[in-house]
């Protein structure tokens, strides 16, 4: 039908829904229209076993899911919020006094970064523990880990923008460790900061940053992310260790099997967000003030475990070595030689899965006991004075460590007569569980001076 003789309205649904244009669409054509939308850029069938909620945990979903609800709050936010330092804590308290809804979008968007983080991570450890690191999709963990320090670094520089006491001494401890970047420490803290110290130039190359370098990065990085799982034939098919991977199971269409399931999880999220956000408000502390530092001064609760490892290792190891070596480690994994049948099998195999309990196990035993032993009873410093700081408290103490995990490494193939896939990945779920207990320490178990205390001693 052409749009000939119809009226302006008509015309205008036309130029919408071409095609299937009637004097009174009805639900089918509106359905068929939606759904050849969705298919333009969803395929038409999936393998019927990716759909297994055990598999993804609906974890890639609610991380696009939210990264789109930190877009609509944070173009709202930008509408009342002034990035000065006279003017950005004053124009949080005006949008939460004065402006309807204000509060809630801030903390729509507070809980929702937050909890990005924490599904981003959650999503990175189920693709690596299914095994969808190996080819085909290797570089598509490489673009993940991409997306990865781009949400890092939206939480970091959304962090200062409320300039309250929180925000100004948590940012001064985060860039003040990259004085110890060798070589290019000192220059690259001022590139940051804008100048040698937090102020006016450190809130406005924040705030571009986090509302206009980052969002472009997340814009181009996403559909790249997408667009490689579907080059993969889509996600790893899931199945028991003793399955045969080629006795794949059948396809059935997009619509509405998946879509259907994407929509539920995107509800319960949404809901979920809500009810956080209708129930505790974002925190605001008293305005910066650059002369008065908070006793402890701890960094954003996602750097807690680096600031842990500061009190046990040389800066230059703490904040340079170590998370050098982990990235690199990270990017090159899906490089190593492995047996790549495992994919779609939960850690590898039976041997794996027991393997990684050791390694767990192991974590939470020794990760504590260190930490204690070095704030109680180890102190190079006394007992080696003779000693440059960094060969005391760098090069030793990394040693001792690097030692330990070899050994373990070395242990477990041995007893277990474990594969390459069995034994990096045990080796990888030691350090996972170590880092989020010097995590937890970190944020509940530090006070003033950042003694060990217990998390009820706080304030008495
Ligand atoms: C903003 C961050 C991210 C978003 C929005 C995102 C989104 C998604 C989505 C929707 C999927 C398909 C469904 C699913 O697996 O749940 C997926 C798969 C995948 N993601 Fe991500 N992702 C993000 C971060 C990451 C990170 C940090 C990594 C790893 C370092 C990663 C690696 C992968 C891989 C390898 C796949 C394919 C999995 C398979 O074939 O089974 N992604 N991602
Ligand atoms: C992955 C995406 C994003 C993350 C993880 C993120 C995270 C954050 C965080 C944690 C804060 C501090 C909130 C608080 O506690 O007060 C914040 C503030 C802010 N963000 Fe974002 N954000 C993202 C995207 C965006 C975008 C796309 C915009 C706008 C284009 C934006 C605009 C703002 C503004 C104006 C503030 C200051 C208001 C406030 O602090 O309440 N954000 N963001």
């Amino acid at each position: 039908m052409t749009p000939d003789g119809l009226t302006l309205l008509q015309r205008i649904r036309y130029s919408i829904f071409p095609g299937t244009f009637r004097k009174r669409m009805d639900r089918k054509s509106y359905l068929n229209f939606f759904n050849s939308l969705i298919l333009h850029f969803r395929p038409r069938s999936v393998q019927e076993r990716t759909l297994r909620f055990s598999l993804t945990w609906g974890l890639g979903g609610m991380a696009v899911v939210l990264v789109f609800m930190m877009f609509t709050t944070g173009l709202l936010l930008k509408f009342v919020y002034q990035p000065v330092p006279d003017r950005a804590y004053e124009s949080i308290i005006h949008l939460q006094n004065n402006v309807p809804f204000g509060q809630l979008i801030r903390n729509i968007h507070h809980w929702s970064g937050n909890t990005l983080l924490i599904i981003v991570f959650l999503h990175f450890l189920r693709v690596f523990f299914t095994g969808a690191i190996h080819p085909p999709r290797q570089f598509n963990w490489i673009i993940g880990l991409a997306m990865f320090l781009a949400v890092l670094t939206s939480n970091i520089t959304g962090y200062l923008l409320p300039w309250d006491q929180l925000a100004f001494w948590a940012i001064t401890i985060s860039t003040g460790m990259l004085e110890y970047v060798p070589g290019i420490g000192e220059g690259l803290q001022k590139l940051v900061r804008g100048g040698s110290d937090i102020g006016p130039a450190t809130l406005s190359i924040f705030f571009a940053i986090h509302t206009a370098v980052i969002p472009a990065c997340l814009l181009i990085l996403m559909p790249f992310h997408f667009w490689r799982v579907r080059k993969a034939g889509g996600l790893v098919v899931p199945r028991t260790p003793d399955e045969n991977p080629v006795s794949r199971g059948g396809s059935v269409p997009t619509i509405p099997n998946l879509i259907l399931r994407e929509i539920v999880v995107a509800v319960v999220l949404i809901a979920f967000i809500m009810l956080v956000s209708v129930s505790f408000n974002a925190p605001l502390g008293a305005k910066a003030n650059p002369g008065l530092s908070p006793n402890p001064t701890k960094a954003p609760w996602y750097f807690a475990g680096i600031q842990e490892l500061l009190l046990h290792f040389h800066p230059l190891f703490a904040l340079v070595i170590i998370p050098v070596f982990i990235l690199i480690a990270l990017v090159s994994i899906p490089y190593f030689n492995y047996q790549t049948e495992t994919a779609g099998v939960w850690f590898a195999s039976y041997r794996g899965r027991r393997m990684a309990v050791v390694a767990a196990v192991t974590a939470i035993f020794v990760t504590p006991i260190s930490v204690v032993a070095d704030e109680l009873v180890i102190d190079f410093t006394a007992w080696m004075p003779g000693l440059s700081p960094v060969v005391r408290n760098g090069i030793l103490p990394a040693a001792f460590v690097l030692a330990g995990i070899s050994m373990f490494y070395w242990l477990v193939k041995k007893k277990y007569a474990a594969t390459n896939n069995e034994s990096i990945q045990s080796v990888f779920v030691l350090f996972v569980v170590a880092f989020t207990i010097l995590t937890i320490v970190g944020i509940w178990f530090r006070g003033a001076g950042m003694a060990l205390m217990w998390p009820w001693e706080v304030g008495s």
